[in-house]
Protein backbone atom coordinates (compact mmCIF):
# COMPACT_ATOMS: atom_id res chain seq x y z
CA UNK A 1 0.00 0.00 0.00
CA UNK A 2 1.16 3.22 -1.41
CA UNK A 3 1.39 5.70 1.63
CA UNK A 4 -0.12 8.58 1.90
CA UNK A 5 0.09 11.91 4.05
CA UNK A 6 -3.80 13.37 3.04
CA UNK A 7 -6.23 12.02 5.09
CA UNK A 8 -8.98 10.30 3.16
CA UNK A 9 -13.04 9.80 4.00
CA UNK A 10 -15.46 7.61 2.07
CA UNK A 11 -19.08 8.71 2.13
CA UNK A 12 -22.14 7.59 -0.03
CA UNK A 13 -22.07 8.58 -3.65
CA UNK A 14 -25.59 8.82 -3.66
CA UNK A 15 -28.71 8.27 -1.25
CA UNK A 16 -29.99 9.02 1.97
CA UNK A 17 -26.82 9.83 3.81
CA UNK A 18 -24.95 11.61 0.45
CA UNK A 19 -26.21 15.34 1.86
CA UNK A 20 -26.72 15.58 5.15
CA UNK A 21 -23.07 14.08 5.58
CA UNK A 22 -21.66 16.52 3.11
CA UNK A 23 -23.59 19.29 5.07
CA UNK A 24 -21.92 17.96 8.36
CA UNK A 25 -18.12 17.99 6.74
CA UNK A 26 -19.19 21.47 5.58
CA UNK A 27 -19.98 22.40 9.14
CA UNK A 28 -16.66 21.09 10.42
CA UNK A 29 -14.69 23.49 7.95
CA UNK A 30 -14.30 21.30 5.25
CA UNK A 31 -14.17 22.32 1.61
CA UNK A 32 -14.45 20.23 -1.32
CA UNK A 33 -13.53 20.68 -5.11
CA UNK A 34 -17.02 20.31 -6.75
CA UNK A 35 -16.62 16.97 -8.86
CA UNK A 36 -20.36 16.10 -8.68
CA UNK A 37 -19.71 13.32 -10.86
CA UNK A 38 -16.59 12.01 -9.92
CA UNK A 39 -15.51 9.18 -7.67
CA UNK A 40 -12.67 11.37 -5.91
CA UNK A 41 -13.20 15.26 -4.21
CA UNK A 42 -9.76 16.70 -3.68
CA UNK A 43 -9.86 18.89 -0.14
CA UNK A 44 -9.12 22.38 -0.32
CA UNK A 45 -8.02 23.94 2.81
CA UNK A 46 -7.10 20.81 5.40
CA UNK A 47 -5.51 17.80 3.53
CA UNK A 48 -8.98 15.90 3.67
CA UNK A 49 -9.96 13.99 0.49
CA UNK A 50 -13.35 12.21 -0.37
CA UNK A 51 -13.95 9.11 -1.92
CA UNK A 52 -17.87 8.79 -3.28
CA UNK A 53 -18.59 5.03 -3.26
CA UNK A 54 -21.63 2.45 -2.60
CA UNK A 55 -22.19 2.60 1.00
CA UNK A 56 -22.00 -1.36 1.24
CA UNK A 57 -18.18 -0.84 0.31
CA UNK A 58 -17.13 1.67 2.77
CA UNK A 59 -16.51 -0.59 5.41
CA UNK A 60 -13.90 -2.97 3.33
CA UNK A 61 -12.46 0.03 1.89
CA UNK A 62 -11.45 1.08 5.49
CA UNK A 63 -10.68 -1.90 6.81
CA UNK A 64 -8.23 -2.10 3.14
CA UNK A 65 -6.44 1.32 4.20
CA UNK A 66 -7.47 2.67 1.05
CA UNK A 67 -9.50 5.19 3.37
CA UNK A 68 -9.15 6.37 6.76
CA UNK A 69 -12.72 7.23 7.86
CA UNK A 70 -15.99 7.03 6.23
CA UNK A 71 -19.76 8.47 6.95
CA UNK A 72 -21.83 5.06 6.79
CA UNK A 73 -25.18 3.39 8.85
CA UNK A 74 -24.58 1.64 11.68
CA UNK A 75 -26.26 -1.59 10.26
CA UNK A 76 -23.72 -1.62 7.25
CA UNK A 77 -20.57 -1.25 9.70
CA UNK A 78 -21.78 -4.02 12.15
CA UNK A 79 -22.32 -6.39 9.37
CA UNK A 80 -19.41 -5.92 7.93
CA UNK A 81 -17.86 -6.55 11.07
CA UNK A 82 -19.67 -9.57 11.86
CA UNK A 83 -18.54 -11.09 8.47
CA UNK A 84 -14.77 -9.91 9.87
CA UNK A 85 -13.16 -13.67 11.79
CA UNK A 86 -12.81 -11.41 14.55
CA UNK A 87 -15.80 -9.08 14.82
CA UNK A 88 -14.24 -7.25 17.45
CA UNK A 89 -10.95 -6.38 16.31
CA UNK A 90 -10.33 -3.78 12.96
CA UNK A 91 -13.30 -1.56 12.47
CA UNK A 92 -14.87 0.83 15.14
CA UNK A 93 -17.86 3.36 15.31
CA UNK A 94 -16.54 6.13 15.99
CA UNK A 95 -19.25 8.88 16.18
CA UNK A 96 -22.72 8.58 16.01
CA UNK A 97 -23.85 11.89 13.93
CA UNK A 98 -27.40 11.37 14.60
CA UNK A 99 -29.07 11.65 11.14
CA UNK A 100 -30.11 8.85 8.16
CA UNK A 101 -32.01 7.29 11.87
CA UNK A 102 -33.78 4.18 10.91
CA UNK A 103 -34.17 0.17 11.97
CA UNK A 104 -33.18 -2.99 10.84
CA UNK A 105 -36.56 -5.32 11.17
CA UNK A 106 -37.79 -8.00 10.71
CA UNK A 107 -41.55 -7.94 8.73
CA UNK A 108 -43.88 -10.55 7.93
CA UNK A 109 -47.25 -10.49 4.99
CA UNK A 110 -49.73 -8.27 6.73
CA UNK A 111 -52.04 -10.69 6.71
CA UNK A 112 -50.00 -12.99 9.01
CA UNK A 113 -49.90 -10.84 12.18
CA UNK A 114 -47.16 -11.37 14.33
CA UNK A 115 -47.35 -13.36 17.95
CA UNK A 116 -43.80 -13.75 18.95
CA UNK A 117 -40.05 -14.82 17.33
CA UNK A 118 -41.10 -18.54 17.73
CA UNK A 119 -43.61 -18.16 14.64
CA UNK A 120 -40.41 -17.43 12.66
CA UNK A 121 -38.81 -21.02 13.49
CA UNK A 122 -38.81 -23.15 10.27
CA UNK A 123 -39.19 -20.51 7.93
CA UNK A 124 -37.45 -18.67 5.04
CA UNK A 125 -36.56 -14.59 5.59
CA UNK A 126 -34.86 -13.07 2.78
CA UNK A 127 -32.49 -9.59 3.85
CA UNK A 128 -29.26 -8.23 2.73
CA UNK A 129 -27.62 -8.39 6.61
CA UNK A 130 -27.32 -12.26 7.34
CA UNK A 131 -25.10 -11.60 10.02
CA UNK A 132 -27.46 -9.37 11.95
CA UNK A 133 -30.63 -11.73 11.23
CA UNK A 134 -28.34 -14.53 12.42
CA UNK A 135 -27.52 -12.81 15.77
CA UNK A 136 -30.73 -12.12 16.18
CA UNK A 137 -32.25 -15.45 15.41
CA UNK A 138 -29.64 -17.04 18.07
CA UNK A 139 -30.46 -14.65 20.54
CA UNK A 140 -33.88 -15.28 20.11
CA UNK A 141 -33.44 -19.25 19.87
CA UNK A 142 -35.21 -19.01 15.93
CA UNK A 143 -34.06 -21.36 13.40
CA UNK A 144 -35.16 -20.19 10.44
CA UNK A 145 -33.63 -20.08 6.82
CA UNK A 146 -31.85 -16.72 5.95
CA UNK A 147 -32.25 -15.89 1.95
CA UNK A 148 -29.29 -13.81 1.05
CA UNK A 149 -30.89 -11.02 -1.22
CA UNK A 150 -28.76 -8.02 -2.12
CA UNK A 151 -31.58 -5.64 -3.02
CA UNK A 152 -35.75 -5.63 -3.40
CA UNK A 153 -35.76 -7.86 -0.10
CA UNK A 154 -39.38 -6.74 0.52
CA UNK A 155 -40.70 -8.41 -2.57
CA UNK A 156 -39.43 -11.91 -1.66
CA UNK A 157 -42.73 -12.76 0.35
CA UNK A 158 -44.82 -12.06 -2.83
CA UNK A 159 -42.35 -13.88 -4.38
CA UNK A 160 -42.60 -16.85 -2.54
CA UNK A 161 -38.70 -16.99 -2.35
CA UNK A 162 -39.17 -16.24 1.38
CA UNK A 163 -42.17 -15.97 4.50
CA UNK A 164 -40.92 -12.89 5.95
CA UNK A 165 -38.27 -9.98 5.37
CA UNK A 166 -35.74 -8.43 7.09
CA UNK A 167 -34.94 -4.86 5.91
CA UNK A 168 -34.20 -1.06 6.77
CA UNK A 169 -37.56 0.64 7.85
CA UNK A 170 -37.07 4.54 7.81
CA UNK A 171 -40.77 6.21 6.99
CA UNK A 172 -42.36 2.55 6.76
CA UNK A 173 -43.87 3.22 3.54
CA UNK A 174 -41.90 0.40 1.71
CA UNK A 175 -43.42 -2.05 3.98
CA UNK A 176 -46.94 -0.41 3.43
CA UNK A 177 -46.64 -0.68 -0.12
CA UNK A 178 -45.87 -4.19 -0.27
CA UNK A 179 -48.38 -5.38 2.22
CA UNK A 180 -45.67 -6.05 4.99
CA UNK A 181 -45.88 -5.49 9.00
CA UNK A 182 -43.57 -4.97 11.13
CA UNK A 183 -42.99 -7.00 13.62
CA UNK A 184 -39.52 -6.94 15.58
CA UNK A 185 -36.65 -4.63 15.69
CA UNK A 186 -33.16 -6.23 14.90
CA UNK A 187 -31.09 -2.61 15.24
CA UNK A 188 -31.44 0.93 15.59
CA UNK A 189 -29.72 2.46 13.03
CA UNK A 190 -28.56 6.41 12.12
CA UNK A 191 -25.15 7.17 10.24
CA UNK A 192 -21.63 7.03 12.41
CA UNK A 193 -18.04 7.36 11.36
CA UNK A 194 -16.60 4.68 11.40
CA UNK A 195 -12.33 3.81 11.13
CA UNK A 196 -9.60 1.45 12.15
CA UNK A 197 -9.63 1.06 15.58
CA UNK A 198 -6.06 2.58 15.48
CA UNK A 199 -5.68 5.93 13.68
CA UNK A 200 -2.77 6.33 11.92
CA UNK A 201 0.30 6.94 13.47
CA UNK A 202 1.66 10.02 11.45
CA UNK A 203 0.19 13.44 9.93
CA UNK A 204 -2.69 11.41 8.87
CA UNK A 205 -3.77 10.25 12.74
CA UNK A 206 -3.08 14.40 13.87
CA UNK A 207 -5.80 15.40 11.09
CA UNK A 208 -8.53 12.72 12.04
CA UNK A 209 -8.22 13.78 15.92
CA UNK A 210 -8.96 17.08 14.72
CA UNK A 211 -11.55 16.38 12.60
CA UNK A 212 -12.99 14.27 15.26
CA UNK A 213 -12.17 17.05 17.65
CA UNK A 214 -14.28 19.88 15.06
CA UNK A 215 -16.92 16.98 14.92
CA UNK A 216 -17.58 16.58 18.60
CA UNK A 217 -17.81 20.64 18.45
CA UNK A 218 -20.63 20.42 15.65
CA UNK A 219 -22.75 17.42 17.47
CA UNK A 220 -22.71 19.25 20.84
CA UNK A 221 -23.91 22.56 19.42
CA UNK A 222 -27.09 20.40 17.20
CA UNK A 223 -28.13 18.27 20.30
C1 LIG B 1 -34.07 1.03 2.32
C2 LIG B 1 -34.73 -0.32 2.50
C3 LIG B 1 -36.14 -0.10 2.01
C4 LIG B 1 -36.37 1.37 2.26
C5 LIG B 1 -37.21 1.59 3.50
O1 LIG B 1 -33.50 1.08 1.07
O2 LIG B 1 -34.06 -1.32 1.75
O3 LIG B 1 -36.22 -0.40 0.64
O4 LIG B 1 -35.11 1.99 2.45
O5 LIG B 1 -37.49 2.96 3.71
P1 LIG B 1 -38.96 3.46 4.04
O6 LIG B 1 -39.38 2.79 5.31
O7 LIG B 1 -38.82 4.96 4.23
O8 LIG B 1 -39.83 3.11 2.89
P2 LIG B 1 -32.62 2.32 0.59
O9 LIG B 1 -33.26 2.85 -0.62
O10 LIG B 1 -32.37 3.30 1.70
O11 LIG B 1 -31.19 1.74 0.32
P3 LIG B 1 -30.69 0.49 -0.55
O12 LIG B 1 -30.69 0.95 -1.96
O13 LIG B 1 -29.30 0.24 -0.01
O14 LIG B 1 -31.65 -0.63 -0.29
ZN1 LIG C 1 -27.06 0.20 0.11
MG1 LIG D 1 -34.02 -0.60 -0.60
Amino acid sequence: MKSRDRLRIAMQKSGRLTEPAQELLARCGLKFRQSRDKLFCFGEGEPVDLLLVRDDDIPGLIAEGVCDLGIVGRNVLREFQLSQPEPGEGLAELRSLGFGRCRLSIAVPHEDGYDGPAQLDGRAIATSYPGLLGEWLRSHGVAARVVYLAGSVEIAPRLGTADAICDLVSSGATLVANQLREAAVVIESEAVLAGRRDLPADERGEIAELLLRRLDGVIQVRD
